[in-house]
């Protein structure tokens, strides 16, 4: 028998809702019913509406708490995105999960590993366990996952290292928006926990303590807009991070060295298409050159389109999320740029990372 798509809801209207996810849902909108668009305000509901109804004639507009209950209150409604500020995002996760929504929330996952801490207690105390998904591209985007199977061709670890030069300016649709700029971590947090994500996902495995130097020399962003820290991994291997905000000649590198090779993930393009090369050098005229376009954010959704279509079937609660969406895969890049940031305060002191 052929399963119905299920049918969701966009919460929030803001620039990542026009420019990411109306689009990239678009292109797999057979998986899916898109019932509405919800904003606190209607202007900016509506916004998003005309946008989308190019591809989804029939998305409905919702605002304020009227529109917001409407949500709540339509069974047919199984899942929702949400995809607002990064200050807000939790407590309307938890309205939604705990009114038995399937949420997909954008990262971060949280603003600070207290309001980790306290999500978490408070979703496990729900009578309901709808999947709560945190919506972290990087850990689909195919580079990381066939750079992670080729890690095992470098042997023994020497070091792990991550050099991130962003290009966060004027030009950036990003750069002006009010709650980054108000965020504690400023786009440091914000936009690190990608590439941390991306070190994670490659290296298979956690971060255990950090020691971090921050500073605060470009005075048209938020800070800190730099920081440089060593990291230590649970298994022994260490290495370093780097991340600067805002650069005039960006770069978004890993690189892990072993004893018998090296394995590079960087950022490119290639025939105008935009995604990762993917080396692995081994020194004998036997390198692995590939590059995979960006398909993350499509990924990403499909997978939680799949789990929710499957936790719908099983109503007993026994689906398992993908790990790679869970809730806690977010905390825990969470935990490691608030470690290192704390680090960054105390001069340097080695901080441990909260495990999750
Ligand atoms: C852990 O670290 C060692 C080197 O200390 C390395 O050889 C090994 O591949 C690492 N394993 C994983 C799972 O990262
Ligand atoms: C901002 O960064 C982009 C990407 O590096 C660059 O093309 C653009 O010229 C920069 N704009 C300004 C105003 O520096």
């Amino acid at each position: 028998m052929a399963q119905q798509p299920p049918h969701i809801a966009i919460i929030g209207a803001g620039i990542f809702v026009r420019n990411t996810y109306i689009p990239r849902l678009a292109e797999i909108s057979n998986l899916f019913v898109l019932r509405a668009i919800w904003s606190r305000s209607e202007e900016s509901a509506q916004g998003a509406v005309e946008i989308a109804k190019k591809s989804f004639p029939n998305v409905e507009c919702k605002w304020g708490e009227t529109g917001l209950s409407e949500i709540i209150n339509d069974a047919s409604i199984i899942g929702v995105a949400v995809v607002l500020a990064g200050q807000t995002q939790v407590d309307m996760s938890l309205r939604l999960l705990k009114a038995g929504k399937h949420v997909l929330q954008e990262k971060p996952a949280a603003a600070s590993v207290s309001e980790l801490e306290t999500a978490i207690s408070c979703y496990k105390s729900f009578n309901v366990a709808p999947i709560w998904a945190i919506a972290e591209n990087y850990r689909f985007e195919p580079a990381f996952v066939e750079g992670r199977k080729l890690l095992t061709e470098v042997g023994d670890i020497i070091n792990v290292h991550t050099i991130i030069e962003g290009s966060m300016n004027i030009s950036n649709p990003y750069f002006s928006s009010s709650w980054r700029r108000g965020f504690n971590g400023g786009f440091i947090l914000d936009m690190g926990v990608h590439f941390i994500a991306g070190l994670r996902m490659l290296v298979g495995c956690e971060i255990t303590s950090v020691s971090a130097l921050t500073s605060h020399v470009d005075g048209t962003l938020p800070p800190p807009d730099h920081i440089s820290s060593t990291i230590q991994l649970e298994n022994g291997s260490s290495g370093v991070f780097v991340m600067v905000v805002s650069s005039k000649s960006p770069k978004v590198l890993w690189r892990v060295v072993g004893l018998k090779g090296t394995i590079q993930i960087e950022r490119g393009d290639i025939d105008g298409k935009h995604g990762y090369a993917v080396t692995l050098f081994t020194g004998d005229g036997g390198n692995k050159n590939l590059f995979y376009p960006f398909s993350g954010v499509t990924d990403e959704l499909k997978t939680f389109l799949a789990d929710t279509s499957l936790a719908t079937l099983k109503k007993d609660q026994s689906y398992q999320v993908e790990h790679r969406l869970s809730f806690l895969e977010g905390a825990r890049d969470v935990a490691v740029l608030e470690a290192m940031l704390e680090s960054g305060k105390r001069q340097g002191a080695t901080v441990q990372v909260r495990k999750f």
